[in-house]
């Protein structure tokens, strides 16, 4: 989808078309991931600090004009806002939209598939790490894989098709489910995607020794399923690496923002809940619109701000450069 005719286009100093806007509607979340977040003490935003529905989907329009047309809903866990799919129906009628999906971790999502469906929400990607209770409550000092569970099926009942598992690839964690993974991603036809470990936690605890990378999870599959068939690429932007697996229809994914980085095809924009833009997850600048926003400030203002952010990104993450510095925000405010 094209922005509109004489509207400035969200193209970076690298040439790189911006056409993904990444809305986090919520900093909070109902289980609190080891990887993501603090145990204890966290400072969530004031609610008069967080964007309306409205605030966002104005936000939303004037990106629409200068070309994103994919929308992805983040949190923290957006479910937690619990009339998010009145946004979703919002951004629905903006005609240049022409998909909008939610990342989440579907603890809340079985009273809330059908609505969203019919609240026009296109397709959702979960967050799944381990079917072992145990380590479900181990990693999200929550327990709530029973949860998750009901979740995805409500999902799928719903009519969401195309649902993709987010698992999370921590070195010395998770390579005892990556085999029963694949295995429920099989047995319930969904898409599976192992995410290297980013330097997002909270904590500041990450070492690139954590990284269980996506070769290494690769070996492991093949080892028990057989040799994997790669997708083609349908569109460069994607930062999956896809795989089919030997049945012929389950698609394997891998994230390998470390070990590969896909800067070089980014096409992403973030807006934390607080409304600040962000041009990378490991940026170190943000530029504000709910300020400006507040104040009245026309469309063109707006579009002037995002321009700036647009051009200030810079050229990759740099992770493993000696002047790396991880974010101060973690992927809880950023929203992933
Ligand atoms: P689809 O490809 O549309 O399904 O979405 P997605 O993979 O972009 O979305 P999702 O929220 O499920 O992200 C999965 C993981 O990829 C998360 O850990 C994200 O932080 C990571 N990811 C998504 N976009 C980027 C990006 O631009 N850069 C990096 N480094 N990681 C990203
Ligand atoms: N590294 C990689 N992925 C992460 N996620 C959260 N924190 C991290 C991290 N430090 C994933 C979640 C969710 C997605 C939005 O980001 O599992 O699926
Ligand atoms: Fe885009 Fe930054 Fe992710 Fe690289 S690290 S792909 S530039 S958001």
């Amino acid at each position: 989808m094209t922005s509109l005719p004489g509207k400035p286009k969200l193209i970076d100093a690298f040439g790189r078309v911006h056409t993904s806007l990444r809305l986090s509607v919520t900093d909070r979340c109902n289980i609190r991931c080891f990887y993501c977040m603090p145990s204890e003490n966290i400072e969530f935003l004031p609610k008069p600090e967080v964007l309306t529905f409205e605030e966002l989907a104005r936000v939303v329009r004037v990106f629409a004009r200068m070309g994103i047309s994919k929308i992805r809903l983040t949190g923290g866990e957006p479910l937690v806002r619990r009339d998010v799919a009145v946004l979703v129906a919002a951004l629905r009628t903006i005609e240049t939209i022409d998909e909008i999906a939610m990342t989440t971790n579907a603890m809340l999502l079985a009273d809330k598939a059908t609505e969203l469906r019919r609240a026009g929400l296109d397709r959702l990607n979960i967050s799944l790490d381990t079917l072992d209770q145990k380590q479900f409550q181990e990693i999200t000092r929550r327990d709530g894989l029973q949860a998750t569970l009901d979740g995805i099926a409500a999902a799928k009942a719903a009519g969401f098709d195309d649902i993709r598992l987010n698992a999370v690839a921590v070195k010395g964690m998770i390579e005892s489910q990556i085999v029963p993974l694949v295995g429920f991603a099989i047995d319930n036809q969904l898409t599976l995607r192992f995410i290297e470990f980013m330097p997002l936690n909270s904590t500041g605890r990450w070492h690139e020794n954590d990284v269980l990378t996506g070769s290494k999870i690769r070996e492991i599959v093949e080892e028990h399923f057989g040799e994997l068939t790669p997708v083609p690429r349908e569109d460069i932007s994607q930062p999956a690496t896809d795989f089919l697996i030997a049945n012929g229809s389950t698609q394997i994914g891998f994230i390998s923002s470390v070990s590969e980085p896909f800067c070089a095809s980014c096409n992403r924009l973030r807006i934390t809940a607080d409304g600040k833009i962000r041009n990378c997850l490991f940026s170190h600048a943000e530029w504000d619109l709910r300020g400006p926003l507040r104040e009245g400030a026309g469309d063109e203002q707006l579009e002037s701000i995002i321009l700036d952010s647009v051009a200030a990104k810079k050229k990759a993450h740099g992770i493993g450069d000696e002047q790396f510095r991880k974010p101060v925000r973690a992927m809880y405010q950023i929203g992933g």
